[in-house]
Order: structure tokens, then sequence, then C-alpha cells
């Protein structure tokens, strides 16, 4: 029976507010409570930065360096990682379902290396990605390119899916022969994924002007690592690109092609969510690299 003893005192504490605080994530106030809860599980809510260990690189480059095993190379670094950016075929096979961050999907393909990359087609259903429980979906954005068209709607039907099931898009910004990677290339590219729905983008860091790509973009940013090259130069370009803007990074060969790979990913983290200065993160990373 319901307690109906209307005269007993109850503290409601009537005078405190109910907290009405914002989402912590740029330009995501507006989205629905699944979609909010689902970026909480890519972006740390502390930092508001993400460390995204990518490595989707097999849905179009085969085996590549570093990738050759998965279940070896690349487990052992995913308890250091905020969320992991792969496919639907690695997921399945390889990453223990015990897993419990975000996963973005790789939800776009076709074309491998040896064809024109641009002409992607979206590559899972929705229904996929409810059952494999995904906090985002990421889409190749080819702007420029041959298929730009097609790569835009790719996303845009990609957004309108993400938003019925309360599942995030990430745009992919693709650079390729004919793409500038300048900052007005960088500014149109983001620029254009953010106003046709994206929840979050994926970028190249460029010197000068980085903040004009973050700052006219209204979603978050996080910048790919890009080709292999010096530790200390992965971290600076980590570090850059979180001073300038950045809400993190989606990494992949500068992490597992490093010569210490669950170190890098350490020292990558301090970066991303402490700002710590590189050449700090840089002697973590030599340290825990000897300590191996
Ligand atoms: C492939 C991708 C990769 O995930 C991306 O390039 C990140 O990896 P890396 O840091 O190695 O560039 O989106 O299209």
């Amino acid at each position: 029976m319901a307690d109906e003893d209307t005269t007993q005192a109850k503290d409601f504490q009537a005078d405190v507010p109910a907290p009405n605080d914002p989402f912590f994530l740029k330009g995501s106030n507006n989205l629905d409570w699944g979609l909010k809860n689902r970026l909480a599980n890519i972006f740390d809510p502390s930092s508001g930065r993400t460390v995204m260990l990518a490595f989707d690189h097999g849905y179009f480059l085969g085996p590549t360096s570093g990738l050759e095993r998965v279940d070896l190379d690349i487990v052992p670094l995913t308890p250091y990682a905020d969320t992991l950016m792969l496919t639907r075929g690695i997921l399945r096979t390889v990453i223990p379902p015990t897993y419990t961050r975000g996963i973005v999907l790789r939800a776009s393909g076709g074309p491998s290396i040896l064809r024109e990359l641009s002409d992607e087609q979206l590559a899972v259903s929705i229904e996929e990605a409810v059952r494999l429980n995904v906090a985002a979906l990421a889409v190749q954005v080819f702007i420029g390119s041959e298929h730009e068209t097609q790569s835009i709607h790719n996303m845009t039907r990609l957004v309108d899916l993400g938003n019925q099931y309360g599942i995030a898009t990430l745009a992919v910004t693709a650079v390729g022969k004919e793409m500038a990677r300048t900052p007005q290339y960088f500014r149109l590219a983001t620029r254009m994924c953010a106003e046709l729905g994206a929840t979050y983008i994926k970028t190249y860091y460029v010197e000068d002007e980085f903040e004009t790509v973050t700052a006219g973009c209204p979603v978050p940013i996080v910048i790919a690592g890009g080709k292999k090259i010096p530790e200390l130069d992965a971290l600076e370009l980590a570090y850059k690109a979180v001073q300038e803007g950045a809400a993190g990074v989606d990494m992949g060969r500068n992490i597992f092609q490093a010569d210490h790979p669950v170190a890098m990913i350490q020292a990558v983290r301090k970066v991303v969510h402490e700002d710590v200065k590189p050449a700090e993160a840089f002697e973590l990373y030599q340290t825990l690299g000897r300590e191996g």
C-alpha cells in the first residue's frame, strides 16, 4: 500500500535547484541522452578528450606493418585506450567482449589500396551496429575527390540512421593525391562534415592555423596520427593538436608501429589528458620502454 501519511515531514530540499549542467563536449549539448552516454564512452568526461586507438587500416590495406597479428599486437594496448576504432571483422574475431569502453566501428569500405579509394560505400547496417553495441560509426569523406558527393551521401545516410538509434557518426576527412593538406582544405572539409550532421570529426593536424580549423568547426575534432614518425615528433604532434583545440587523437601507426607500443600509448595519454609536455612524455616513453 502506498505511503499516504502526508503529515510526516519529508525532506525534498526544495531550496536546492536540480542540476542543469551543460554536456562537456563542444556542440553536443542538444543531443539525446543515449548519444551523449555513448560519447562519454569515447571521450573521457574528466579531461573532455580522447585517445582513440585506430587499427582499422586492414579494411583497405590488408595486414599492414604492426597489424599482422591483432590478437598479439593490439589487444595488450586496449586497456590504455579510451576507445577502439576498428572493423566488425576484427571486433568479432579478436576483441574480448569484456571490453567495456566505446567501440568506433568502421562503416564504409569497398575499394582496396589497388583501386580508387574514394569510391567507398556504406558497409555496415544500423542493425548490425546496434547488435555490436557500438558507440560511433566511422565513415570516410573524400572532399575534392572524384567521388565527393557519394562519400558525403554515405555520411549523411549514416547520420540519419545513427541519430535514430543514438549512435554517433565520426566523419573521417580523407586526404589523397588530389587533396592538398592545407588549413584551407581542412577548414572546408571539417566544416562541411559538421554542417551536414557529423557528431565529431577526424582530420589531420596542419602547421600554421590549425586553431582556425578547430575554431571553425562546431563539433569536436580528433586528429589522425598519419605515417610513422619518430616517437618524440608524434608526441609533439599530439601536444600541438590538443593545445590548438583538438579534443584528442585517433592514432594508429604512431602507436602500434612504435618500438614500444604499450609505452607509447601511455605517453600519448599523458600529453592528451594531462597536458604533459612532449619532452616529459618522451622520457616516460623511454622509461616504460626499458622496463618493457
Ligand atoms: C584509415 C583511418 C585510420 O584509422 C587512420 O588513418 C588512423 O590511423 P593513423 O594514425 O595510422 O593515421 O581512418 O582510413
